[in-house]
């Protein structure tokens, strides 16, 4: 049965959850779905704990949440892992970030590949320390024609930089007449982003209470449902991404429209 692990995990998990799930995926579930995961520093402070130990705990949350997201039948999953103003966090904490992919997919590697997730990345590869980004390259080789969800991190990214190096990459290609001024509309310009091939997130998720977009998509996210909760990321369950999706199952999309 589809979700068999998730009946063995019934103890943590209200007794409805089945048929939530099973009533989310009859209908239109959110086919991109972005996440602001905020609040690990919060969480390791109100244990007397170290930072870093909110963001170990923060990068099980993503485990659990791709698997679910994924058998939900959503098809893509953006996470803001690292923002291009990180960098300014204390060098501890900097460096630790920079381990948790290596550390991410060591350990659930295996598993995604089995669950059919293909690994993904927006961000500026560059500026990341080799060992990050190897095994981010390896990971997205290794799941590179799996069909299933995609797992899309955020690494050393920033929207606006985003912005401007597609206005920089359109004024070159005109200039070199590969592309004419009068075709340059939305779809080409999104065609020149870090996003090109994905679809617009359908549902912005943040946590911890932060009500605002830190620099993340900010053109991808024209026409996007919006759903905040004070759960700080470690905290947040299947049981918060199920009542996310259905709130976003319970609105009404114009796109502008009536
Ligand atoms: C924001 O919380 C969180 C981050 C900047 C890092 C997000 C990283 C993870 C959730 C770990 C998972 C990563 C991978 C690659 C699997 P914050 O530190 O700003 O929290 P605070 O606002 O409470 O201080």
């Amino acid at each position: 049965m589809l979700f068999d692990k998730f009946n063995k995990r019934k103890k943590t998990i209200p007794s409805n959850f089945l048929e939530r799930m099973e009533s989310i995926r009859e209908r239109p579930v959110p086919e991109h779905i972005a996440i602001i995961m905020d609040g690990n520093g919060r969480w390791a402070k109100k244990r007397a704990l170290p930072r870093v130990a909110g963001h170990h705990e923060g990068m099980k949350v993503v485990r659990k949440i791709t698997i679910l997201a994924n058998k939900l039948g959503v098809k893509a999953l953006t996470l803001y892992a690292f923002s291009t103003e990180n960098w300014k966090r204390p060098k501890t904490e900097v460096d630790y970030l920079m381990k948790l992919p290596e550390e991410f997919l060591g350990t659930y590697l295996p598993e995604l590949t089995s669950e059919n997730v293909k690994v993904q990345m927006i961000g500026y590869k560059e500026q990341l320390p080799s060992h990050t980004y190897r095994a981010v390259e390896k990971a997205m080789s290794q799941t590179e024609n799996n069909s299933g969800l995609i797992l899309n991190f955020a690494l050393n990214y920033g929207s606006r930089a985003e912005i401007i190096e597609a206005v920089k990459s359109i004024v070159i290609d005109t200039k070199s007449g590969i592309l004419s001024e009068n075709k340059i509309n939305e779809e080409i310009f999104s065609n020149y982003l870090m996003t090109k091939g994905l679809s617009d997130p359908d549902l912005l998720i943040r946590t911890s209470g932060e009500i605002r977009l830190s620099n993340f998509m900010l053109w991808q996210l024209a026409y996007t449902e919006f759903w905040f909760t004070d759960v700080l990321w470690p905290d947040f369950s299947e049981e918060h991404l199920i009542q996310a999706i259905e709130e976003f199952q319970n609105r009404q999309r114009r796109f502008g429209g009536v």
